[in-house]
């Protein structure tokens, strides 16, 4: 008798566990927050390196004008998701961006660089 029950208690304990972890990424780790300032140097700095990045990558000569909006979210790092207004010439485009960066191994990384349909 005293072992299947140790044996649900564990289930119990373990399912509660994965539940609040399931809640817990969701509310606090899985969702994207807004930045509130955009025009923050480090932001800025962000974008940056997107576009130049993507002219790297592309053979394009991007530069950025501004970020126009943007979100971060957590996982094993920061993702930013940018939006941003650039010109080529005197051509402006806009581009959704993400970089990931992981601050403490100096890792950042373009994973998206697309421009944004209006
Ligand atoms: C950076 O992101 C690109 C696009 O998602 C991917 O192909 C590449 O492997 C990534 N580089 C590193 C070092 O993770």
């Amino acid at each position: 008798m005293k072992i299947p029950s140790l044996i649900l208690f564990s289930i119990a304990l373990l399912s509660l566990l994965l539940f609040s972890n399931v809640v817990w990424s969701d509310t606090l780790v899985g969702g994207w927050s807004l930045i509130k300032d955009v025009k923050d140097p480090y932001v800025v700095e962000i974008a940056n390196y997107a576009v130049t990045e993507y002219d790297k990558r592309f053979g394009a000569k991007l530069k950025l004008l501004s970020v126009v909006k943007g979100e971060t979210q957590v996982v094993a790092g920061i993702s930013y998701r940018l939006i941003l207004e650039t010109i080529d010439d005197s051509t402006t485009k806009s581009y959704q961006v993400l970089v990931w960066e992981r601050p403490w191994l100096h890792f950042r990384n373009l994973t998206s660089f697309e421009p944004l349909l209006t």
